[in-house]
């Protein structure tokens, strides 16, 4: 067996920038919308009481991916991410493995695209300000997309001070006294572990866009069923929404249906309308989908190709 390049952490952070991820997301979302990248519901492994693995493959440019991935969220007093594992890359037409990646980093990397993505697509034109609910691992890379995307300056707000204050000092934003600051923003973006929520119907103001992207398996939500029914609804694939995300809940309690809620990727083709008017208020509900994996995955490969960063290897 030929050797397997490894991408680590900070080499998969060094070969795809926030401002790439951003466009290649984009591109991923469109080409699964049309049907040229493929990509089944990841399949959750819970793993009681202390969170559940997620396997997660997509294909698509003649490259095929699997992601192995956690979130355990009770794995920081140990010292440890809630999201960590790995990807493999494989050639989509010799099966031969290509590349082993990070996953923490890739997860990192679309997941705050999407929410710029969203942002861009969603909320009102003249949007600016930005509320971070949750400032962990994810959320951080949230509020850097966003950031890279011309947001900001926003607030930062998470029940673990330190952690608003790190963010907020970093990008040049503020430190939200309580909530309500953050949830004033043009886009208010939740990335909490989901087990309580964090908006509600009250909380929302004309023409707000809500990035949700901490509700990403069954059991989880960041904002109430009132909150929910009070927005536009958008999402980044009905059959993972529908059952392990966000919308989830509404959808078991009869409130939602698939008619009720659009894929960003179907707007972003010119295929759905997006926000009507600018005080409609829209909310987005980010599961986490392979095909955006698959996006970074193929953009580290080209750069190591490229020789714009070294990988270590392996033999198998
Ligand atoms: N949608 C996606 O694609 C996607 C991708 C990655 C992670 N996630 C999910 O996002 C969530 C966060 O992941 P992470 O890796 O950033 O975890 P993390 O543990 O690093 O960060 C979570 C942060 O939320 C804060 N928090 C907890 N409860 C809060 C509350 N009520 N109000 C404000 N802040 C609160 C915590 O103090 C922590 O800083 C998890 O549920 C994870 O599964 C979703």
């Amino acid at each position: 067996m030929h050797e397997l390049p490894v991408l680590d952490h900070d080499a998969v952070l060094a070969a795809v920038t926030a401002q790439e991820a951003i466009s290649y997301v984009r591109d991923a979302l469109v080409k699964h919308h049309n049907g040229a990248w493929s990509m089944p519901p990841k399949v959750y492994l819970d793993s009681p009481p202390y969170g559940d693995f997620r396997a997660m493959p997509a294909r698509g440019d003649g490259l095929a991916i699997v992601k192995w991935v956690t979130s355990f969220p009770g794995n920081g007093p140990r010292g440890l991410p809630a999201v960590m594992g790995i990807v493999c890359v494989s050639d989509a037409t010799t099966g031969a493995p290509l590349m082993l990646l990070d996953a923490a980093a890739v997860t990192m990397l679309r997941t705050g695209a999407v929410a710029a993505v969203a942002a861009q697509t969603l909320a009102r034109p003249k949007a600016w300000s930005v509320g971070m609910i949750g400032c962990g691992q994810n959320g951080r890379w949230v509020a850097r997309c966003l950031a890279a995307a011309g947001y900001g300056p926003g607030y930062c707000h998470d029940t673990d001070p330190a952690a608003a204050e790190r963010l907020a000092q970093e990008l040049g934003w503020r430190v939200a006294d309580t909530r309500d600051d953050a949830l004033e923003s043009d886009i208010v973006c939740c990335v909490t572990p989901g087990s309580e929520p964090v908006v509600d119907v009250g909380d929302l103001h004309a023409g707000v866009h809500l990035n949700l992207l901490g509700a990403d398996a069954a059991g989880k939500a960041e904002a109430t069923l009132k909150a929910i029914a009070a927005c536009s609804l958008f999402c980044d694939e009905w059959e993972q929404a529908s059952h392990g995300g966000e919308l989830a809940g509404a959808v078991r309690a009869g409130r939602v249906t698939q008619n009720d809620v659009t894929e960003v990727g179907a707007v972003l083709a010119g295929d759905a309308a997006g926000r009507e008017h600018p005080e409609e208020m829209t909310l987005f509900d980010s599961t986490g989908l392979a095909v955006q994996d698959l996006a970074i995955a193929r953009a580290a490969l080209t750069a190591w190709r490229e020789d714009r960063v070294e990988a270590q290897r392996v033999r198998l």
